[in-house]
């Protein structure tokens, strides 16, 4: 195990390549990189530094790696399974500095980008020579492309256009030992021995530090078409989405979101552009895209159709920009909404799609048994069910032996079905007790011995994932 204390000299080294202002041990900065959106926890660093280059990044590990220092990567600190979070003190090294978008290959349709760039700064730079990066966390107007890289994120667009993952075409690394390397190749298949670039996407920032980004483009769909579902029962909500796709339709979204979530973001953002009907108890959000628009009204009624055999009620098209927009902001700022209404950590479940409403039942059962409230929204489309406990007294999961038991028995549930207990957001550091649901032995010896070969000093990122 490393040593958390910095010598003296380290701090002058540091100073030395990142210059003064970007090393900083004042108390506001500590406080400012010491937490993340994952619950209402806080780890001071020794020191927060910023690096602008990959030879200072590259620099900064060669030094803690011959000292044993810890080191965190951050990006923007957006994160949900407390991945950034500093919990061992040492160096907290933030790519915020390195946010350039290096170039976008119109002609190959790729872009190679920096990783402190804001995910939705990109997408708005590559649609306007009319390209798509679709991969759309809820946070993307403040999360960053190397944040999405460490935790393979997901987001509404994820149910047709698929994960970051789907997405890296290649990826250059600084390795806990301050070696640079690049990943595969910017070719769109890649049968070339081992995927490190598959390995390091979803790496949570234990394996290296991702310095540049090559990612696949696709070309940007003319149009979309955004309706709103009512549905008076949850789990008919939950039917209906795997009926969707066995009808043969691929929405370009299909989130779920439960009558008490839709209620507390909407007081939040101050918001009625969801009336609420008596007794509806979950809506679906239903987003078609593609290139004719004829196509996409007919499917949005044969859509609407299918739901009435699932007692949904009255259909609410978002008729322009400004509407979709509206909606959309109401969903995505849900999981901040339900935050400060008292909710603890968002659980990322995620289950085969048509096992959806039994995990429904089983969440809602689970509350009863263990007296607990619970609000459930997400990715339905994908099976990702995020669900919320609250607990009269206990404002964070982490730590709390109550909610660990309750979470527990979730993720029991949960593998029971079938699924995982993250879909998009992470192990870090607040779910890794409940990685023995879902890996034996030999999966986690497999996955500590990668840890290893990268990271013989177990430097970087220590702790997450696992405990070695
Ligand atoms: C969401 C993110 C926060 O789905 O996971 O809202
Ligand atoms: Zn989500």
């Amino acid at each position: 195990m490393a040593d958390t204390s910095i010598p003296v000299h380290v701090y002058e080294q540091f100073r030395k390549i990142v210059g003064n202002q970007y090393v900083m041990t004042d108390e506001e900065s500590l406080n400012a990189y010491g937490h993340d959106e994952t619950e209402r926890l806080l780890f001071l660093p020794h020191v927060v530094v910023r690096p602008r280059t990959t030879d200072e990044v590259s620099q900064i590990m060669r030094i803690c790696n011959e000292e044993k220092i810890h080191v965190t990567p951050r990006g923007a600190g957006t994160g949900l399974s407390g991945g950034a979070l500093p919990h061992l003190g040492g160096v907290l090294l933030s790519t915020d500095r390195m946010n350039t978008i290096l170039q976008i290959d119109e002609q190959n349709l790729q872009v190679t980008t920096e990783p402190g760039v804001i995910t939705e700064v990109l997408q708005l730079a590559v649609k306007e020579k009319g390209l798509f990066y679709p991969p759309d966390p809820s946070s993307k107007g403040s999360c960053f492309i190397g944040g999405n890289i460490a935790e393979n994120s997901g987001g509404p667009k994820a149910v047709k256009y698929g994960v970051v993952r789907d997405y890296v075409l290649n990826l250059e690394v600084v390795l806990p030992t301050g070696e640079v390397i690049w990943t595969g190749s910017n070719v769109l298949k890649n049968s070339t021995g081992y995927s490190l670039t598959h390995l390091l996407v979803g790496s949570e920032g234990t394996l290296g530090i991702v310095t540049k980004i090559v990612l696949k483009l696709i070309p940007f769909p003319k149009f979309d078409l955004l309706m709103l579902a009512p549905f008076n029962s949850l789990e008919k909500a939950g039917e209906a989405v795997s009926a969707i796709f066995r009808a043969g339709f691929t929405p370009s979204a299909l989130e779920l979101v439960e009558i008490e979530a839709l209620e507390i973001v909407s007081r939040f953002v101050d918001s009625s552009a969801v009336p609420v009907t008596e007794g509806t108890a979950a809506h679906l959000i239903i987003e078609v895209d593609g290139n004719h628009m004829d196509t996409l009204m007919a499917e949005m009624e044969a859509i609407g159709e299918l739901l009435l055999n699932f007692d949904c009620g009255e259909l609410y098209f978002a008729d322009d920009a400004q509407q979709k927009n509206e909606l959309w902001k109401l969903r995505r700022r849900v999981a901040e909404a339900v935050n400060i209404a008292g909710y603890t950590i968002e659980e990322d479940t995620v289950v085969p799609r048509a096992a959806l409403p039994a995990l429904i039942r089983g969440v809602k059962q689970l509350g009863i048994e263990k007296n607990f409230q619970v609000v459930c929204y997400g990715h339905a489309g994908d099976g990702n069910l995020h669900v919320r406990i609250k607990k009269e007294g206990i404002p964070n999961s982490h730590g709390n032996p109550e909610m660990k038991q309750i979470l527990r028995a979730l993720f029991v549930i949960v593998k029971d079905l079938g699924g995982t207990i993250s879909g998009e957001h992470g192990i870090g550091l607040v779910q890794k007790d409940f990685l023995d649901i879902v890996f034996d032995q030999t999966q986690l010896r497999l996955m500590k011995e990668i840890k290893k070969i990268f990271d013989p000093n177990n430097i970087l990122n220590a702790g997450k994932i696992f405990d070695i």
